[in-house]
């Protein structure tokens, strides 16, 4: 088992610690929800454990999807080991269904289901709020080069299609998500980061519930019974 040596990094929803080991880091999952890039904030006891539980969850699934992912084992009951990576600073969103910022920038009416996934970009920077970019802006701007760009679509198509699968399995509606993605120490294009209801829209396909951060966001109702019947859902597939 490795040892967690030094503080690497320390985000809003997640610490990164250096390990023993120069290839591993920790992820710790913090209690802390904020929204609207940190404009609302609160600590909500369990958040972190819930959502480390939901990610090792998720990224078992994808790798039996075949998709590589950084996760390593369990660490404890809210940490996980991880490849460190060195990560591309963009946010690949994909939706599948019209809500949030979609809804908003074009008119569109919430729940609507799309006729095929939309991939968007986002460059990951707090001071700018996370602007939306295009593939030209992260070639020309050294972000990741074409092969990469592609490689990451495809990628991102490839967990849609997984994780649709296994949420609609478990009684969820995978409304959108975002990932983020890294090279490992071979150079090989891998998932990072997490896969939690801070970062995707999942509703209860019987009933249309909203499960994820929306609850906070938008004071829907309580974070932690949402995230709750999440994890029991999923546990089952
Ligand atoms: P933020 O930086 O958006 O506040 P978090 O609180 O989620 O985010 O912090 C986690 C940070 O760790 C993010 O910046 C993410 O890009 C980075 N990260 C995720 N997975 C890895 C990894 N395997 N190796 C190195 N960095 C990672
Ligand atoms: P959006 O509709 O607000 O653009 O969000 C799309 C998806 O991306 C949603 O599942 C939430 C997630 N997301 C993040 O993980 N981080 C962010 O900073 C934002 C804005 C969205
Ligand atoms: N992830 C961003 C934040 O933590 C925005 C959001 O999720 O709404 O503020």
């Amino acid at each position: 088992m490795v040892e967690e040596t030094s503080l690497l990094y320390e985000g809003k929803a997640k610490k990164m610690y250096n390990t023993d080991d120069p290839d591993l880091l920790i992820e710790y999952f913090k209690d802390d929800a904020t929204a609207f890039n940190g404009k609302k904030h609160a600590v909500i006891d369990e958040k972190g454990a819930l959502n480390k539980a939901i990610t090792v969850k998720v990224f078992q699934w994808l790798e039996e999807c075949g998709v590589p992912t950084h996760f390593v084992e369990e660490y404890s009951g809210r940490e996980i080991v991880v490849k460190r990576l060195k990560m591309i600073p963009v946010e690949v969103v994909v939706r599948n269904v019209v809500a949030g910022s979609l809804a908003k920038r074009l008119g569109l009416k919430k729940g609507e289901k799309l006729p095929r996934p939309i991939i968007e970009f986002y460059y990951k920077s707090d001071e700018l709020d996370d602007p939306m970019i295009n593939e030209d802006h992260i070639e020309v701007f050294g972000w990741a080069d074409r092969e990469t760009i592609n490689k990451i679509k495809e990628m991102a198509l490839k967990v849609n299609e997984c994780l649709r699968e296994k949420f609609d399995k478990a009684g969820i509606l995978l409304v959108d998500f975002k990932l983020e993605f890294g090279f490992d120490k071979d150079g090989n294009l891998v998932l990072g980061d997490e896969f939690t209801p801070d970062g995707s829209r999942l509703w209860d396909k019987e009933t249309g519930e909203v499960l994820d951060k929306d609850r906070f966001r938008h004071d829907l109702g309580d974070l932690i019974e949402g995230y709750e019947k999440i994890l029991m859902k999923i546990s089952r597939v």
